[in-house]
Order: structure tokens, then sequence, then C-alpha cells
């Protein structure tokens, strides 16, 4: 099967070319001005062609909270929001800590139509475990509470876990992120701070001079503040709560600055009944809105172009050491995402692909979509839809 992609302004170091991609067995073979014949045509005139996005922190709810997501609906919604590649968090049920509950959930996770990797979990017993697991983006730790069962208080024990991680992603809130930091000085591995939501945090992980910090912040943090829970309540009820207007500006200026590595959504999807409940549980879904809150906000000058590759494409690769993805070159997986910067409409709650079926962004009128997505050199979202093409586990280079 081959594919080209004509006429689009294609992203390729730090600036848009007016070229074509020629893609044959799921690789981008040519990027070039040549219009070579192949088996499908994608017309990308007047659009941009970008990587596609590489999202570090999903949950996609598989196994055990099927009735709030799967690999298969949450993929759908990946697509849709132009993510080729997604990084999935052990809170499950049971949780993603031991090889074998690993090995389950990469046998669930074949029905995704999106790329996919997992991220380990930790608990105060599983250093064996996180030694014999393979073909993992991280290890991650839990230092505050939220859903699942997974929070580590023992410094020795986190101590432990640092160094058994050549990187880990932590869960640490307030002045927990300063902890994380201290616990990795020692052990000097990697330390990716996950959903970074507040001036205090954000400074804290900047503090030390010690290379191999990485911060991660969400798109929730970015464009809501505390404000939001007057309208939404629960709907806007996620961990990291929500914060003040001036956090939400120290996050921007930290991406201006360069001191927040990527944006992530941390998907987190709950029932619309759940979240009615008096114990209604944390986290919001953000797969199908990233992308476009994040174009709108391009159209907006609050960005650019370059910026946002750099977050969530790049960045993502890089740091997780993800192999031949986040860059559109000869050689690479043949993963895109098709933009239209023109195209203004509204996020509406019934239209999206995630289980769910709501998003705090619901009637935000936004400038600037995802048309396509191709994974692995497929079209798997299209013309609004989705097409159920099976994608595949990613590695990482050593
Ligand atoms: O709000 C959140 N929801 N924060 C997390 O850290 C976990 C997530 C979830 O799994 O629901
Ligand atoms: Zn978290
Ligand atoms: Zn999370």
């Amino acid at each position: 099967m081959s594919l080209l992609i004509k006429n689009g302004k294609v992203y390729q170091n730090g600036i848009l070319v007016k070229k074509n991609i020629f893609i044959e067995n799921e690789k981008i073979r040519k990027i070039t001005s040549l219009d070579l014949k192949a088996d499908k045509v994608i017309n990308a005139k007047g659009k941009i062609v970008l990587p596609g996005l590489i999202d570090c922190h999903v949950h996609m709810r598989e196994p055990g909270m099927t009735h709030k997501e799967d690999f298969f609906t949450g993929s759908m919604a990946a697509a849709a929001g132009g993510v080729t590649t997604f990084l999935d968090m052990p809170n499950n049920l049971p949780p993603t800590v031991t090889v074998q509950a690993l090995e389950e959930k990469r046998k669930l996770a074949k029905k995704s139509i999106v790329n996919y990797g997992f991220h380990f979990g930790s608990t105060i017993n599983n250093i064996q475990e996180i030694k014999n697991a393979k073909n993992i983006a991280s290890v991650k730790i839990y230092m505050d509470y939220t859903t699942g069962d997974l929070k580590i208080d023992d410094f020795d024990v986190l101590k432990r876990i640092f160094s058994s991680a050549k990187i880990a992603s932590v869960h640490a809130e307030n002045e927990n992120v300063l902890n994380a930091i201290n616990l990795i000085k020692e052990a000097k591995n990697g330390i990716y701070i996950c959903h970074i939501s507040s001036k205090e945090e954000l400074h804290y992980a900047r503090k030390s001079k010690i290379k191999n910090v990485y911060v991660e912040t969400t798109p929730h943090h970015l464009f809501l503040t505390a404000e939001a829970l007057n309208e939404m309540g629960a709907f806007a009820e996620m961990k990291p709560h929500l914060k003040t207007k001036k956090d939400k500006e120290a996050l921007w200026e930290g991406i201006y600055n360069n001191k927040i590595d990527t944006i992530a959504t941390d998907h987190a999807p709950h029932l619309k009944e759940e979240k009615m409940e008096i114990n209604y549980p944390y986290g919001v879904p953000g797969l199908e809105t990233m992308l476009p809150l994040l174009l709108n906000a391009i159209n907006d000058k609050k960005l650019t172009l370059k910026k946002l590759v750099g977050l969530c494409c790049e960045n993502p690769a890089r740091i997780f050491k993800i192999k031949n993805k986040g860059f559109i070159k000869e050689g690479f997986d043949a993963d895109l995402a098709i933009i239209d910067m023109e195209l203004e409409k509204e996020v509406e709650n019934d239209r999206l692909m995630t289980k769910c079926r709501w998003s705090p962004f619901d009637g935000w009128r936004l400038k600037g979509w995802p048309i396509a997505s191709i994974v692995n050199g497929n079209a798997v979202f299209e013309h609004g839809k989705a097409h159920n093409i099976r994608a595949r586990e990613v590695s990482y280079n050593v």
C-alpha cells in the first residue's frame, strides 16, 4: 500500500515547505516536489501537515474501567485529535505494576487504531517487576492521592524506585515537586514531572540545575482556571486542581521561556453520571480538544506552530526516546496530522468519540482543527470518521 499526500505545506525543520509526502510500507519514503504515483492520494492543498502528536499522558481505562473508556474508543478520540501515538498510564484495575499485568494490557491494546506505549506503575515492593518489565516508556510514581491506589509516601522507598528507573514520570503536587527533584538528584536518572499546574510547581521544577528534569503541563491548566468550577463543578475537577489566572499565565510564560517541555492531555475520562455523584472521581477527557485548543491559540497569536510541534511531537519523542517518531523525515514512521488552520467550529459533547462523551471545553468555538490523521501510513481519521485499522506498540532507542 502506498499513499501520496499532495500539495500540503509540510512542517520540516521548523518551517513549512510545499512538498508531497510519499508513503510506502508504513514509512515516509520521499518528501518531494515530484508527483509520484500511489494507491491512494490525499489532496492537502491549503492544509498543513504536521508530525502526528505524541500524547505522553493518557488513561485509557483498560483493564478494569472500560465503562469509561477502552483502547478502541480512546484511540478513536486520539485519532480525531491528531494524536497518532499515546503513552498509557498504569492506574488500572488491576494496576500495571507486574510484568503479567503489562502483558495482559499489551493484548488489550491491540485494538487501538493509533500507536501506543506504556508507563509502568510502582508500588512499595515491585522493584523486581520494574527491572523485568520490557519496552516501557517510564516508571510512573504517584506521590499524591488520585484515581487508583498507587500513592507512595515513604521517601526511602521512593528513592529506591527513582534509582531503578532510567526515567520516572511522577504525579507530584505542590511541594512534592521539590521533594521529587531532591529524590532524583541522588539517583541521577531522568524525571518527567507530570501536569505542572501552578507558578509554584513550575518554580520548584526548575529551581535545581540538574539535567534530565522534564516538565509537562496540560491543556486544562493552560486554558481554564478554578473559576470554571463555579459553572462546571465536578466536571472541572481533576488532580492537580485548576489554579488561578496568575498560575495559568505563569504556565504560558513557561512555554515562552522553554521551561515547559511537553503538553499532554492527561486524558482521564469518567462518565457524566459518575461526575454527578457526591464522591465524584477526578479527571477530564482531553484527547480530542488539545490540538484544536492549541491551533486556536496559534490563530490568536498566543503560540507558534514551531512551539506546538516541539511540545507535542518532537520533545515527547526525545524525552521517552521513541523510535522513528515525532518528526517528518524520510525513513521515519508515517504518522501525520493534517490540519486546517481556517476551519472554525464548536467543541460539541455529542460529537466526541471518547466513551464518556463530554468535555470541559464543550461549546468553545475554536479556529484550527485536525482534519485527517495518518497512522503507519493509514488514514485512520478522515472526513470526520475514524477507521478501524489496528496500530502497534512503539519501541524505544536504548
Ligand atoms: O485528575 C486526574 N485523573 N488526575 C490523575 O492523576 C489521575 C486521573 C485519573 O486516572 O482519573
Ligand atoms: Zn497525575
Ligand atoms: Zn494522569
